[in-house]
């Protein structure tokens, strides 16, 4: 940890992060905590913007309008690793830096996505709400059975991080051929050489009995997953979304749940969250739905609390952060 000679700064944390961790920040700098996702709480919070230089949060959309009521602004550390929350072409005008957490949660994201794979493949909430409901008197029969995911062939759309970790625990765990499209020349790392194999984006769609959508959402991916996707995958095919559910047009995705082309869906992440109360994807018979649970674990969130605040903390005291984003591209 640096030495933090600059003088004090004044910090907004719009989530709530460990005790500790606030306390580290208070040791440095001044800070105001205010939520702006409770309506209460947001006039605090955008009155704390006035002569904020560093925020510290994530699952606020911070628009160009919002970034206008904080000129002083130096930092924003989200406590996420997806970044769409934020007009970055507004961050890169303003010479802001914009800080994530990546590396930290891929793991365990993996594992979510995993487990959407295996529970909308064998029907694992369905059928335990089955026994929850009383429903289970007799021996199941075929109307309640599942489908094998062991030896599938998964589709993977986006090969990053958690691409590659989902890719793995498929490839490496179940027996599994992966083919995988991803915008950007990626490295097959050694692992996954023997398993996994890069196709277009229509490829993956029409070789894959599972496709697992795990692209960042931006300009280019929101709403991909559209009807003519949706009805170039193959018949049966199961689809999984631990990313961001803008990628994702819903009408399309239940059009192709109901007409009986796609067996089941399984979402972490939805176009409106928290996922509306009537929306038909809350209850739809062939949906499992999870309430964007991807980096939800005790130790995971801890680490990503930890490297924001080293990020913050960082950049205020004139330090490149340990996970900076990139924004020359944008
Ligand atoms: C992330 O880190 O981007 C997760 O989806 C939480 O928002």
């Amino acid at each position: 940890m640096s030495t933090q000679s600059t003088a004090r700064k004044h910090v907004v944390v719009f989530r709530k992060i460990p005790d500790d961790l606030l306390e580290r920040i208070r040791e440095w700098h001044d800070v105001t905590i205010a939520d702006p996702r409770r309506a209460e709480e947001l006039p605090r919070f955008r009155e704390a913007l006035h002569d904020a230089d560093g925020l510290i949060g994530s699952s606020f959309k911070l628009g160009a309008q919002e970034l206008d009521r904080a000129p002083r602004l130096q930092v924003i550390s989200s406590i996420s690793v997806g970044v769409d929350n934020y007009d970055l072409a507004c961050l890169k005008r303003r010479g802001i830096t914009l800080c994530h957490t990546p590396g930290v949660l891929t793991e365990t994201t993996a594992d979510t996505v995993f487990a959407l794979i295996i529970a909308a493949s064998r029907r694992l909430v369905e059928l335990s709400n089955h026994v929850r409901d009383g429903g289970w008197t007799r021996n199941i029969g075929e109307d309640l059975f599942g489908w094998d995911v062991h030896g599938k062939t998964l589709g993977v759309l986006g090969f990053g991080r958690i691409g590659q970790a989902v890719a793995r625990r498929a490839a490496l765990g179940f027996d599994m051929p992966v083919v995988f499209h991803d915008p950007f020349d990626v490295q097959v790392p050694a692992s996954l050489a023997q398993h996994a194999v890069r196709a277009s984006f229509d490829e993956v769609l029409r070789r894959a009995d599972i496709v697992a959508l795990t692209l960042p959402l931006s300009d280019e991916t929101r709403g991909l997953m559209d009807a003519q996707a949706f009805s170039a995958m193959k018949p049966g095919a199961i689809f999984v979304n631990g990313s961001r559910g803008a990628i994702v047009r819903e009408d399309a995705l239940l059009a192709a749940l109901d007409s009986g082309h796609l067996r089941a869906a399984g979402l972490d992440v939805f176009a409106v969250e928290p996922l509306p109360q009537d929306s038909p994807l809350r209850t739809h018979p062939k949906v499992t739905p999870f309430p964007h649970i991807g980096s939800a674990t005790h130790e995971t969130r801890r680490a990503m609390a930890e490297l924001a605040t080293q990020n913050l903390l960082r950049v205020l005291d004139g330090e490149a952060a340990v996970a900076a984003y990139d924004l020359s591209k944008e």
